[in-house]
């Protein structure tokens, strides 16, 4: 890891095999992890040779989805297969400090904005292509419309004017940048940030083969260091379980794992004594526990 700059949490040279894996870990449907990989590569092959006349593209992707589906890690892993796609270019993913926008610092957020985009991303971008990760945007793009002016500092508004223009600024100046950014909660997105997106990308809840997916490759990679827990993908009960797993988010099905291994102190001190049983019983309750919260 390099040294960062102000208002950049982390910044990774490219390609980077271990965000390779994270890509690899999201089961999706591959159509749309093609999608997603076709339009990055699209941002760096002809935004600098087509006019913004002809094609207005202002290198931003957003994935918008509920928590636990894959967002932050597709987009990552995403930074690593497109730089794969150009040898030798040099290429660095910087990812945002979420805390340098978010409504912390709302008083200072204006000039943190600027300062960030307009100098830090633009530094960045003219020493080589970059990939600017801008998990949870909403923090940063808030939606105006939803905000009573009495409620929200002014500043709110204008930090997202600031976070548009500059925006637009670099998409002007800088055709090597790609800004991907996620969302859990799309509708707090900014109206006129979504405008700006070349494509917006809904991760879905993984469907029933993506469960199974999820759950094997779990069950498999735990497998190598507890035999008896690979050894369930394996068992009659083991459809059962994927089924159960329908409706959850990934990260809650690799959670479920865990809290089947914490089944009893004894499965918790030695892993390979769990049993299909105890997952089954885990997604159960995981699944139910989860509808509670989602209520609140
Ligand atoms: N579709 C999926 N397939 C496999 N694992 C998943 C999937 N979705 C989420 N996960 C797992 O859940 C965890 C959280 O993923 P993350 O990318 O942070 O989700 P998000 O940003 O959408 O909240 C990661 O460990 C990831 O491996
Ligand atoms: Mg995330």
């Amino acid at each position: 890891m390099l040294e960062t700059p102000k208002g950049i949490h982390t910044i990774r040279n490219l390609p980077d095999e271990k965000l390779g894996q994270l890509w690899e870990s999201i089961k999706v449907d591959p159509a749309l992890k093609s999608q997603l990989h076709a339009q990055a590569v699209l941002n760096f092959t002809v935004r600098r040779k087509i006019k913004r006349s002809v094609l207005p593209l202002h290198g931003i992707i957003l994935l918008v989805g509920l928590p636990g589906t894959g967002k932050t890690s597709l987009a990552r892993g995403l930074a690593h297969k497109v730089a794969k796609s150009f040898s030798a270019t040099g290429m660095r993913l910087l990812e945002v400090d979420p805390h340098v926008l978010g409504s912390s610092a709302m008083g200072k957020t204006q000039k943190a904005v600027s300062e960030l985009f307009s100098q830090t991303i633009g530094e960045a971008a003219s020493m080589g292509p970059i990939i600017v990760l801008l998990d949870e945007v909403e923090t940063l793009a808030t939606d105006r419309s939803k905000l009573s002016l009495d409620a929200n500092p002014v500043d709110i508004h204008r930090a997202t004017d600031a976070v548009l223009t500059q925006l637009d600024d670099l998409a002007e100046k800088h055709p090597d940048i790609l800004f991907v950014a996620t969302s859990n909660f799309p509708e707090a997105v900014d109206a006129a940030f979504a405008s700006r997106c070349d494509l917006i990308l809904e991760v879905p809840l993984p469907n029933a083969e993506a469960c199974k997916q999820i759950l094997t490759d779990c069950l498999t990679r735990i497998g190598e260091v507890y035999p008896a827990i690979g050894a369930i993908t394996a068992s009659p009960g083991f459809g059962r379980c994927v089924s159960e797993c329908v409706g959850l988010d990934g990260r809650a099905i690799r959670k479920t794992v865990a809290n089947a291994m914490a089944a009893t102190t004894e499965t918790a001190a030695n892993p390979n004594t769990m049993t299909v049983d105890m997952l089954l019983v885990a997604a159960r309750s995981s699944k139910a526990n989860r509808a509670k919260g989602s209520k609140h």
